[in-house]
């Protein structure tokens, strides 16, 4: 008993109760203090779809805590590590959503870009849209995001090459892009936050797209037009496929060289629906984890599109769909231990040099890339203008409040489960709740497949404060 006060009341003192940053080392996003190799086991957050951006009101996904708690505590229940965020308002605080989200161990991948004018590379006319004012929006999205230690990485693009059209014009600027905001990066930031791109599946110039954007013209990875990543957006596996009718096998062997991460920053066809998602346990095994760092299933929110892992009615209260529940059991029979417990393994390759024979189609070819907008380049040395730069607050409530049903209607009873510092979220183990009508099971995840189970108590009683500290002691 002696014995545990003390090592409480030091965790107490000295905890930060913060997830580990990633880097990448070769191909693979690593903790940098484990050694171990970190995979996404991630969702799109976007509620409200696209509309649900709405910066003039003060909203967009990560801007209401309530909210955030209530997601988070779906998600860590689900399993997932990862959310990526499509819109976000560098004016808006997220200091709540963003260390709720850190607190269990989910970390943000986020893009720089809005549907709005003047917020993205316009794909039909790009040289005009490459403004300092873009810029200066972009680095404003960094300087909002730069101090969460859960920020995983930055977008810069979402597929703005999206047919063939678009590949011959549009990637020398998402080189360019990728350039700014690194340097910008570099300059401002204290930790390395990576840069990369996410790509539509078109076959027809995907990996022209990779080549492009992975490509150094140094000839080592210091080039810093290069992207750090690549993402894919795939709907290739319906139903249930497998590794070779969905084509994953073509994906593996395509990009069994890449020198920098790849995943899937979309993946999840809705046919059949609800899902079963049989992609989960191959997309996390042997087949596809030595090439690939997982994937984000799209999308958590039930929108138009028909996609969503569960429904928000408009009181704030949310429903589990069956695709959550499906989801939920593929994630529970994955091995926690060789996703996230193994050291990374040394997977750097040197990136190919830029070069016209590098591009195999009627894709742009040229490496000399579009050079800074006029006055760009003092938001660079200077740092831009803001009075948002985000960082990490107590999370002081636990208990979800607003409503939450499983996929049959049964009331959960919901609180969010704070990690330990350096932890990451898994899959919890926990089944779906079936019954209408009887007792709820206890629904806040136990995360007894962590290695130092008892590290993780301690350091949610610290978060809770001292009342429950001493609950917990006697
Ligand atoms: C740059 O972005 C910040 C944050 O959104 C904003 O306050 C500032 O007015 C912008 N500056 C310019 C020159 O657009
Ligand atoms: C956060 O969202 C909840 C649920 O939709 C809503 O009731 C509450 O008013 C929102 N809070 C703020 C500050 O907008
Ligand atoms: C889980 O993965 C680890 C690391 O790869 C391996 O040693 C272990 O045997 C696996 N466990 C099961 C049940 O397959
Ligand atoms: C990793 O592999 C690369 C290429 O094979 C090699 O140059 C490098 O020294 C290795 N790094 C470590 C830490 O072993
Ligand atoms: C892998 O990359 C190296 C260096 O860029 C290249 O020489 C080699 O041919 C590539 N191998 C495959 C299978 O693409
Ligand atoms: C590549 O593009 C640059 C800038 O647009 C141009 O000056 C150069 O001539 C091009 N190179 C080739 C080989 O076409």
């Amino acid at each position: 008993m002696l014995k545990n006060t003390i090592a409480l009341v030091a965790l107490y003192a000295t905890t930060t109760l913060a997830v580990q940053s990633l880097v990448i080392e070769g191909s693979n996003f690593v903790n940098s203090n484990t050694g171990n190799r970190y995979q996404i086991v991630g969702v799109a957050y976007q509620p409200g779809g696209e509309a649900g951006y709405k910066p003039q009101s003060g909203v967009d996904a990560l801007s209401n805590g309530t909210v955030c708690l209530r997601d988070a505590a779906l998600m860590q229940r689900l399993g997932v590590n990862a959310i990526r965020v499509y819109n976000v308002s560098p004016d808006i605080n997220h200091d709540e959503c963003a260390s709720i989200f850190n607190a269990v161990g989910i970390y943000m991948l986020l893009d720089v870009n809005s549907p709005f004018s003047g917020e993205s590379i316009n794909r039909g006319d790009p040289s005009s849209s490459y403004t300092s004012s873009y810029l200066n929006r972009t680095f404003a999205v960094v300087e909002a995001f730069k101090n969460y230690p859960n920020t995983l990485l930055f977008f810069a693009g979402n597929e703005v090459i999206n047919d063939v059209s678009s590949g011959k014009v549009i990637p020398p600027y998402m080189r360019a892009v990728t350039r700014d905001l690194k340097n910008y990066i570099a300059k401002h930031s204290k930790r390395v936050i990576p840069v990369g791109y996410s790509a539509a599946d078109v076959r027809d110039n995907l990996l022209d797209s990779w080549n492009y954007l992975q490509c150094s013209t140094t000839g080592d990875a210091s080039d810093p037009s290069r992207v750090d990543l690549f993402a894919l957006n795939s709907y290739s596996w319906c139903g249930d496929a497998n590794f070779q009718t969905s084509s994953y096998d073509r994906l593996i062997s395509d990009f069994k060289n890449t020198s920098v991460p790849i995943f899937f920053s979309e993946y999840g066809c809705n046919k059949p629906s609800p899902r079963i998602f049989t992609e989960v346990p191959v997309l996390y095994g042997p087949l596809m984890t030595p090439v690939m760092s997982g994937g984000l299933v799209y999308e958590y929110s039930q929108e138009k599109s028909d996609y969503g892992l569960v429904t928000i009615n408009t009181d704030g209260s949310v429903q589990l769909r069956a695709d959550f529940d499906a989801l939920q059991g593929q994630y529970n029979k994955l091995n926690v231990t060789a996703l996230q417990g193994v050291k990374a393994e040394n997977t750097s390759v040197v990136p190919p040099r830029c070069a016209s024979n590098l591009i195999t189609t009627d894709f742009y070819n040229n490496f000399t890339i579009p050079s800074l907008p006029s006055r760009a380049q003092e938001l660079i040395d200077n740092g831009i203008k803001t009075s948002n730069s985000g960082k990490l607050v107590p999370v002081t409530t636990t208990k979800v409040t607003l409503g939450v049903q499983s996929s049959s209607g049964a009331p959960m009873d919901l609180s969010i489960t704070v990690l330990a510092d350096d932890q990451s979220n898994t899959p919890s183990g926990q089944t779906p709740v079936t019954s209408p009508t009887g007792t709820t099971p206890s629904s806040s995840p136990t995360p007894t497949k962590k290695s130092g189970a008892s590290n993780v108590k301690v350091a949610s009683c610290a978060l809770l404060g001292v009342g429950f500290l001493a609950a917990v002691l006697l």
